[in-house]
Parts: structure tokens; sequence; C-alpha cells
């Protein structure tokens, strides 16, 4: 795959390769001598030297949301052309999107909002046919778990439908390499932890868990039918700057500052492994420097936290008290989520670093200063 800015990104610039299980690295435009070194080390991933990455063209889809705005601002600040495709819908507000663009814009780098639908095919190939693209980072979706019980069609339609007209899209135009965002929900009520991307995954217990199972499953698709190489990222609970309001996190901060209570549902127990923003984002540019042929990955901190504990987190950050509303367990929820890291540890390199004590000081900095 040429880098639109200079040098190819696929030649075997293979520094160094980390040793895994589970996978068969491919590689798609290399040649003969190339498909020689795939076989050789089968059941390894290939590193393309931090060095060697030229520039590319990326694209990323829900670019203006919490995580895609910090991915986008990470690739930025490497030197990459960016192209931002978000609908800017009104799952929250969309002024809050709008801002996460501006802040984007700023950098003054090569930056490109597209506005659009994922549902709508012509727009993507719109974007696709106008831009050369070399890497999709696929972000973009309907997301939350309640709320995917209000309306389950619309979650089936944006997160299943719109990711196959983006791989669709890709493909016609030979874009090879994707990074796909799922969920840790699609372990639904794992009886085993931490939660292993081996474990069987078929007790989903919501819309949204369910439409990024199917996610997984296009992207394994488009993997063996047309050789793409996929990354699926099983986000484990992101939180941070930018943070969606209506994560907990940002919930429970915005209403005890406000001296409302908040709404605990359950007894405090039901655990997360909560992921500090750009720990995620680490993860996700990791991805963009490999090729794995296709690959799962959980990308969390494998440490949970209780609610009440978070809470009490929140409290010392604050300075102020929370006011508990103690609630019954919502249908969807999961009692706990615990990401095991050892395949993305090992394929990687990812080594996540802020712990939830020091993310949360980190959160409430940047949520007070935007009140
Ligand atoms: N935040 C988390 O804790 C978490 C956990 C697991 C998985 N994820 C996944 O990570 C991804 C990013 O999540 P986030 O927390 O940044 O959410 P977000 O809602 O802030 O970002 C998603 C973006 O996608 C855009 N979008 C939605 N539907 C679209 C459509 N039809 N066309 C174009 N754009 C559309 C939205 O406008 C939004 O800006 C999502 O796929 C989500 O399911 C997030």
């Amino acid at each position: 795959m040429a880098g639109r800015h200079g040098r190819a990104l696929w030649p075997v610039v293979l520094a160094m390769y980390a040793a895994g299980s589970g996978g068969l690295a491919t590689h798609p435009r290399g040649g003969a001598q190339a498909g020689l070194v795939a076989r050789a080390i089968r059941h390894s991933t290939f590193v393309l030297h931090a060095a060697t990455v030229a520039a590319m063209n990326v694209l990323v889809t829900g670019g203006a949301g919490f995580i895609g705005s910090h991915v986008c601002e990470r690739l930025l600040g490497a030197g990459h052309a960016v192209w931002a495709f978000d609908d800017l819908n009104n799952f929250y507000d969309p002024a809050i999107k709008e801002r996460n663009v501006e802040v984007l814009r700023a950098l003054g780098k090569k930056f490109t909002f597209v506005h659009g639908d994922l549902t709508n095919r012509a727009a993507l190939d719109a974007l696709f046919g106008g831009a050369k693209l070399d890497q999709v980072i696929h972000l973009a979706a309907r997301a939350g778990v309640r709320p995917s019980l209000q309306d389950p069609a619309l979650y089936q339609r944006v997160n299943v439908e719109g990711t196959v007209h983006l791989l669709e899209a890709a493909r016609a135009r030979g874009v090879k390499k994707i990074t796909i965002a799922s969920s840790s929900s699609v372990y639904g009520v794992n009886a085993k932890v931490p939660f292993s991307e081996a474990d069987p995954i078929f007790s989903a217990i919501s819309p949204y868990a369910a439409s990024k199972l199917a996610c997984e499953a296009l992207g394994h698709v488009y993997h063996h039918i047309y050789g793409m190489d996929v990354a699926m990222l099983r986000f484990f609970t992101v939180y941070g700057p930018r943070q969606r309001p209506d994560l907990a996190i940002y919930k429970f901060a915005r209403l005890i500052t406000a001296g409302k209570p908040i709404p605990v549902f359950g007894d405090g127990s039901a655990a997360r492994d909560y992921t500090y923003v750009t720990d995620t984002v680490d993860g996700v540019i990791a991805c963009t420097q490999r090729e794995f042929g296709f690959e799962i990955f959980n990308l969390g901190e494998s440490q949970t936290v209780a609610l009440h504990e978070l809470i009490a987190l929140l409290e010392k950050s604050l300075g102020q008290k929370a006011i508990i509303d103690r609630q019954p367990l919502q249908p969807g929820d999961v009692p706990i989520t615990f990401a095991n890291i050892d395949k993305a540890r090992a394929r990687l390199g990812y080594n996540p670093r802020v712990k939830i004590a020091e993310g949360i000081p980190k959160f409430v900095e940047w949520f007070l200063q935007q009140r």
C-alpha cells in the first residue's frame, strides 16, 4: 500500500515482529518474496517500524466523536492526512461534536471534515472517490447499551448496514486496511473473568452488543473473501476528556456538581474495566502500524473498579459528596467487564498506563474547565 505523502507503507520493512498466537500474517500487495516471508512467520504479526511508516491518508469514521476526535488528533500530530466522516447526529448534543471538529481544525494540519451518514452508500463512494485513502479507522456507531433497547432497528441499520457500506466502499477502491471498533459488551454475561478474545461470545444481552458481534463477523468475511487486513478492537468503557455525556462518569460528575442525586443501578458492586482514552488511542494507532490478516483484540486496563469505588474517586476529585438514588438493575447491563490484555500486549505492544486513580482527576480537571 502506497503512502500518499511519500514512501511506500507496505514494503517488507520488518524491523521486528512480535510473536503471538492464533493469527496468520498476510501481505496483500507484497509479491512472491513477501508471500514467502509471510508464510515463514505464520502466527506472527508484522510490525512496520515507526520510522518507516510514511504519512498516510486515513479515514476516521465517527471522527467528531469522543474516541474518534482523539484518534484524529494523534494521527494529525504524527503527520498523517485525516478525513473525519461523521453525521453529527443528536444521540448527544451535536454542538459537542462540532466543538471537537473545531479543535481538530485549529491544529492547522491536513484535516478534512466530511459531514455524512454511513447508511448513505453514495456519500461514502464520493468520499472514497475523492480522497486516495490508505487506511480506515471505523469508529462511527450508535453507541450505548440501554438506548439500543429503545430503537434496536436503528442500531442494526447504522452499526451493521453502515459497516457493510463502508467495507464495500473500501473494497471497491482497493483500500485494504481497516481497524474497527467493537466492544466489551460482546462478551455479554461471561461466566469467566477476565474476558479473553478466545472466549465463546454467543451470549450478547443487548441489541448494541449484537450489532457489534455482527461487525466482527463482517470484518472476518471481508478479510476471508477479499484479503482485507482487519483488526477488531473490543474497547472496555473508555473515559477521559471529551467523554460522551451519556456515560456514567460524565453523568455522575454533572449530577454531583449540581447537587442532584445520581442513579445507582443495583447495589453498587457492578464492576467495569475503565480505560483512559489515551491508552485506547495507543491501541488503535498500534493497529495502523501492523498487518494481521484478521485479529480481535481486547483494549482495557485489565483492572476492575466497582461502581461504589468509582463514585468515591469522583467525590474525592470533585470535592463534593454524591447523593445516591438506588435503582434496580437495568436490562442489558452486565455485572462485570474485565479485559485480559495479554494478546494486545504481545501483538500490539499495548501497555495501558493511566490507572483509574490518576485518570479520574484528569477527567475531572477537563470536566470543570468545560463549565
Ligand atoms: N466509549 C466507550 O466506552 C466505548 C466502549 C466500547 C465500544 N465503543 C465504540 O467505540 C466507537 C466510538 O465510541 P465513542 O464513545 O467515541 O462514541 P461517540 O458517539 O462519541 O462517537 C461515535 C461517532 O459516530 C458518529 N456516527 C454515529 N452514527 C453515524 C452515522 N450513521 N454516520 C456517520 N457518523 C455516525 C456520531 O455522530 C459520533 O460522533 C463506537 O463504535 C462505540 O460503539 C465505545
